[in-house]
């Protein structure tokens, strides 16, 4: 399974709502998408915020670098849902 898109009204970033989220996601897709083991996702190597963010909510760098972005390398993390 594959997440993209995630974003925080702007009012509200940076007050742990993004990584709570993320670190609630993986319960939700456990119960809801069992046969699924596990998620990735690609984040821009400049967005530190949300590197953070996805690292501290249940994610793990798999250190390998998406090339093909329009606006630069990306990290692929990815979080076991098994
Ligand atoms: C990235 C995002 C989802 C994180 O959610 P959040 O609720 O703001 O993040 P959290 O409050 O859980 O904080 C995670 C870390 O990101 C930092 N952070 C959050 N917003 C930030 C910003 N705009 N600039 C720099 N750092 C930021 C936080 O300070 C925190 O690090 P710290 O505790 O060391 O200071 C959210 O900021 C967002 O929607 N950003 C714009 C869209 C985006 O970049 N989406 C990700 C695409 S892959």
């Amino acid at each position: 399974m594959g997440l993209r898109a995630v974003c925080i009204d702007e009012k509200f970033q940076g007050k742990g709502i993004g990584t709570e989220f993320i670190r609630l996601l993986k319960r939700y897709l456990q119960k809801h998408f069992p046969s699924f083991p596990m998620i990735y996702l690609t984040v821009n190597c400049k967005n530190i915020g949300a590197f953070k963010c996805y690292k501290r909510g249940g994610f793990a760098d798999t250190g390998f670098l998406y090339l093909g972005g329009e606006y630069g390398p990306q990290h692929v993390m990815r979080m076991e849902l098994k």
